[in-house]
């Protein structure tokens, strides 16, 4: 099977590049852009010809596309050129592996909920509060009309190997807890299910290889998320028992943070549609987050 990965230097596509290149019968391509070095391809997703051609060459069976713009505050800041990304290019994406009867799994997020009444199953209705949520759902809704042969898959914060702990808004939560210098109010209001990048890229395999047999049971929307149910205080709290380290200079925060780009309160999804066809991988956080951050406590 032969597997195109957009968005393959990124937390997520790194761990997709990884899980489809140790899989033997998967013949696997990253496109990236500029973090492109190695076998991955240089190629600016947003601009049409340069995708067709790369595309038109490999001949992918199936298309995980995860190249995105997704730092809501960047794209609350410019919105019209991370549509370019978030919604253009996977217009594009959409497009051409539909004329090439290519299967298309679209990454997206719990952004495009509201956070008002979880757990949210993959039909419940959506209601994104910021712009980045509302690109999302638009990406969602080009990649499903171009496309029938479409799976949305929709996944909360994320962590895994970083190369730096600002990469995941899971990891950057060490440089809180090690500047003891500052007493913190960590927030304690909004539930996030922090899930480990591998998990996903697992749940990405099997779903391309029961897609084979089984089309049309993989096309749709869809959610995988971690199993545990934490604030950014508990997973400051659980990092830091992990490590043995001190923490009793942050304190929880009861109140939900208000001021810069609106977040949801708590979008925890349901993921057993995806349960049901048996597909799924869970890493508990505390030994996830123990083996990403090693290297860093390690080296301090
Ligand atoms: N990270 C999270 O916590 C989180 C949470 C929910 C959902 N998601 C979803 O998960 C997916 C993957 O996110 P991620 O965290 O892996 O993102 P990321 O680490 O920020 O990586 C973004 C990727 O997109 C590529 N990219 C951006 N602009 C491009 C362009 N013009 N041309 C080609 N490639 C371009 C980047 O390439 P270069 O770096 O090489 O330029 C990089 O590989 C996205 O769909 C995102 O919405 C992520």
């Amino acid at each position: 099977m032969k597997v195109l990965v957009t968005g393959a230097s990124g937390l997520m596509g790194r761990a997709l590049m990884r899980e489809f290149e140790r899989t033997t019968s998967c013949d696997v391509l990253g496109l990236a852009f500029s973090r492109a070095k190695g076998a991955l391809r240089k190629v600016d997703i947003t601009d049409e010809g340069e995708v067709r051609k790369v595309m038109q060459e490999f001949q992918p069976d199936a298309v995980v596309h995860a190249a995105v713009q997704r730092r809501p505050d960047v794209v609350e800041k410019d919105e019209e050129k991370a549509k370019k990304v978030n919604c253009s290019a996977t217009e594009t994406v959409a497009k051409i592996s539909a004329e090439m009867g290519t299967y298309l799994i679209y990454i997206s997020t719990d952004y495009v909920f509201d956070g008002t009444k979880p757990p949210y199953k993959p039909s419940d209705a959506t209601n994104p509060l910021n712009k980045y949520g509302q690109q999302k759902l638009e990406g969602e809704k080009i990649s499903q009309a171009h496309n029938p042969d479409c799976a949305v898959l929709r996944v909360p914060i994320l962590y895994g190997q970083i190369e730096t702990v600002e990469e995941s808004a899971v990891t950057v939560l060490y440089n809180t807890l090690m500047n003891r210098e500052k007493t913190d109010l960590v927030d304690d209001c909004c539930t996030r299910c922090p899930t480990h990048v591998d998990d996903i890229a697992v749940v990405c395999r099997q779903m391309c290889e029961r897609w084979k047999t089984d089309p049309q049971k993989l096309n749709g929307v869809f959610h995988w998320c971690g199993s545990e149910f934490m604030t950014k205080y508990t997973m400051i709290t659980t990092l830091a028992n992990a490590f043995n380290l001190p923490h009793d200079h942050l304190k929880p925060n009861p109140i939900q943070p208000t001021g810069g780009t609106l977040r949801p309160k708590d979008c925890s999804m349901d993921r057993s549609k995806l349960e049901a066809l048996g597909i799924g991988q869970t890493t508990p956080f505390k030994e996830g987050i123990h083996k990403v951050m090693e290297p860093f406590v390690t080296s301090q």
